[in-house]
């Protein structure tokens, strides 16, 4: 099939390459010409593992292309996603400026019947409003232009597999047709057992806030659990295995440490509960979900403030600034959070992080920036584990203790709840258990 790709963000470029692979042509397009260019030449401008890689294989297979012609993309195609970015306001709702002109010029370059898929996360009731758009530019076209709604559950780091190999399909279409045309993009996988969920557009769109706010609820119960074992003299991660054996609770998001981050968590509880209470309803437990969040991120604080007694004057190395591991994202990063508390309080802060350095130091100017993780520690009086990268769990701990002025680890992540950092001689405070001295 042809099909046209608006926007080549995270989210459009694993679109265009995995649609490629499905053996489809398509065609790729941005308003901004450096990352078209970039993407012409086989390389991604963000860090995803794998990435690359497929894009190359689209572009050598000349399955794929890029080009800063939105008509150049959607002439000819009988498909085409919408992956624009859709940031948040000030307010806290998303930006649909995007998805609006995105759906107006595909209306107007549109050359025969089509069918605009919305892959970029947008709120409920997005969908009616890009058709309607579609309908205002083109009523030449009346009754032969769709709208569905393919929401995206990738996540970032793993987002070549997770896209290759859903766990799930789902298509939200108020058509047989358009559900049909989408089961024709998604034949190979459907062929492979992945199954095609079906529903009305209105339950796609809502399917996914409630997945992202569910997960993030999740991960908030993990936390508040870990602030009662803390009082309570138990260990939230024994606490959690005994709820992961259960498989109608599931052993996924609940473990509990330095919070939630990233470009969709925090931002979909937010949408989320906007528009139940735009529908007339109050959800209140979506704002407790994002408090408990932001509970656990001080928590990270709390206890280095415990530990160090004065914050001010001290020197404290911060161990991961991205909002999980495998990506250089720092949006919404918990340690973004911790580093900015503890500077106001007076702390210098040293940062090591094997992708997102860079990112972070553009989020804040007076972060210092070290070249790996044993130079982070380096005069530092804490090491602070906010994002557990798998090189850091491999840490020489006998060095470690030797270049730290005190021998003081929070680990925001419990990546080294299992290497007895008392018996060699810190003071180890760990997520959800109580501090354990030398
Ligand atoms: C999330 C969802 O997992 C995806 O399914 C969804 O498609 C995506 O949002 C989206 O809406 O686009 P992502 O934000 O990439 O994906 O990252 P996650 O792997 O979900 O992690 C989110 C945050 O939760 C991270 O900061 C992570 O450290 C934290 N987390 C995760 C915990 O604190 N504890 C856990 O047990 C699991």
């Amino acid at each position: 099939m042809r099909i046209g790709v608006i926007g080549t963000g995270h989210v459009g470029v694993v679109t265009c390459s995995t649609l490629a692979r499905l053996g489809h042509e398509v065609v790729g397009t941005d308003r901004d010409a450096s990352r078209i260019a970039t993407l012409e030449e086989g390389s991604v401008p963000f860090f995803e593992p794998d990435l690359e890689e497929l894009v190359r294989e689209g572009l050598q297979a000349k399955r794929l292309r890029f080009t800063t012609s939105l008509p150049e993309a959607v002439a000819g195609a009988e498909v085409v996603f919408i992956c624009v970015g859709t940031p948040p306001r000030l307010s806290g709702e998303a930006n649909l400026v995007a998805v609006e002109n995105a759906a107006r010029q595909a209306g107007r370059a549109a050359t025969g019947p089509l069918l605009i898929v919305e892959k970029s996360t947008v709120p409920f009731g997005t969908s009616q409003r890009v058709l309607r758009s579609l309908q205002m530019e083109r009523s030449d076209l009346d009754g032969h232009l769709e709208v569905a709604s393919n929401p995206e559950f990738l996540r970032e780091g793993s987002a070549v597999e997770d896209s290759l190999h859903p766990e799930r399909i789902l298509v939200g279409a108020d058509s047989d047709s358009a559900h049909e045309v989408m089961r024709r993009v998604y034949e190979p996988q459907i062929a492979e057992g992945i199954p095609f969920i079906a529903t009305s557009v209105a339950s796609a769109e809502l399917a996914k806030h409630a997945c992202n706010a569910f997960l993030a609820l999740k991960i908030s119960y993990a936390n508040a659990l870990a602030r009662v074992c803390e009082r309570a003299g138990a260990d939230v991660r024994q606490v959690t295995a005994v709820m992961k054996s259960d498989p109608r609770i599931g052993g996924d998001f609940l473990d509990a440490g330095a919070g939630y981050g990233g470009s969709c968590f925090p931002k979909d509880l937010v949408a989320f509960d906007r528009l139940s209470s735009r529908l007339g309803y109050d959800f209140p437990l979506l704002r407790e979900v994002a408090r408990i969040n932001d509970e656990a991120i001080a928590a990270v604080v709390d206890k280095t403030r415990d530990a160090l007694w004065n914050l001010d004057g001290k020197r404290v190395a911060l161990l991961g600034l991205s909002f999980k591991p495998g990506t250089d994202d720092v949006r919404f990063a918990p340690a973004l959070s911790i580093a900015k508390a503890m500077i106001l309080e007076g702390a210098t802060v040293v940062g090591y992080d094997p992708e997102a350095g860079a990112n972070a130091k553009a989020e804040i100017e007076e972060l210092e920036i070290a070249r790996d993780a044993y130079s982070a520690l380096v005069g530092s009086h804490a090491l602070i584990v906010c994002t557990e990268w798998k090189e850091f769990a491999q840490l020489d701990l006998a060095r470690v203790k030797e270049l730290l002025e005190y021998p003081i680890v929070v680990d925001g992540r419990n990546l080294f709840a299992d290497r007895d950092l008392p018996g060699k001689g810190f003071l180890y405070y760990p997520m959800g258990a109580s501090a354990v001295e030398p």
